[in-house]
């Protein structure tokens, strides 16, 4: 089925169960990839979103790992070989905000802020990436070897005040990203990351619960509305399948038109 075109393909989603990364396994699923959905708390909530996606006809399973913690990252992908036989796609999604006035800002805050944003996209990036070459390009399942998608921000290119830790970690995914992809692209493995604007989940809830709230927000979006998770899972899916063969080290965008800086419209 043309709709499937991730069909016999492994895909590893970190914090798949909630916000942007439950949007993006489901997304994975409905495209007919195996998901496993990687959370830390609440298994409960990681089992609903395994239900969805094996209700759409594909494999899914949960495994718990904190992401910035080695042995757990590495048990998690012993697992996902053990039980599906290889990954061929990994999300770096798992991210967290922990925000503060920057004289106020804790060393557990910005170290927590580093460890599961950029910490855990190293430790997940070279499990996959190890398993990408031992096992080797598979061509009846996808012209790469592996792909890895790393969740950005459109805080790689705006700056944010009161947000020091969580900007220097999607600055460092930036640079992560795109010297992943200079150091593999001559073994076939493609990494891209997406930068998404304000997307509605849980990690932004201040910014569209109430409707003042919502109202600013809109402020800062030309296409006037707030991005929800399933428009982030059809570039994933886009940027995991062989469609985008001839993207790797890019970065794209999806913001409703944040980064076109909407306070110029009038100004300036
Ligand atoms: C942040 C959100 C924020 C959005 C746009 C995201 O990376 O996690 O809290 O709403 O950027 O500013």
């Amino acid at each position: 089925m043309s709709n499937r075109k991730l069909e016999g393909q492994v895909a590893l989603v970190t914090g798949a169960s909630s916000g942007i990364g439950e949007g993006v396994a489901l997304a994975l699923g409905e495209a007919g990839a195996t998901v496993v959905v990687n959370y830390v708390t609440k298994p409960e909530v990681a089992q609903t979103v395994v239900d969805r996606i094996v209700a759409m006809g594909s494999k899914a399973i949960a495994i718990q790992a904190d992401v910035s913690k080695e042995d757990q990252v590495q048990a998690m992908f012993l697992k996902t070989i053990q039980e599906f036989g290889t990954i061929d796609i990994l999300v770096n999604n798992a991210g967290i905000q922990k925000d503060a006035k920057f004289e106020d800002m804790t060393l557990d805050q910005w170290n927590a802020v580093l460890n599961v944003n950029l910490t855990g996209m190293f430790l997940c990036s070279r499990e996959a990436i190890r398993e990408f070459l031992r096992r080797g390009l598979v061509p009846e399942r996808s012209v790469a070897c592996g792909k890895i998608i790393c969740m950005s921000s459109v805080h790689e290119i705006i700056p944010w005040a009161g947000h020091v830790n969580y900007a220097t970690s999607k600055g460092g995914v930036k640079l992560f990203m795109q010297s992943l992809a200079q150091e593999y692209g001559n073994r076939k493995i493609r990494v891209n990351s997406i930068a998404p604007g304000a997307i509605q989940t849980p990690i932004n809830r201040a910014a569209w619960e109430t409707p003042e709230a919502l109202e600013s927000l809109m402020t800062l979006i030309p296409y006037n509305r707030i991005g929800k998770p399933e428009d982030i899972g059809k570039l994933a899916v886009f940027l995991a399948s062989d469609d985008s063969d001839y993207i790797t080290g890019t970065s794209i965008v999806i913001d409703g038109g944040m980064t076109v800086f909407e306070g110029f419209a009038t100004g300036g």
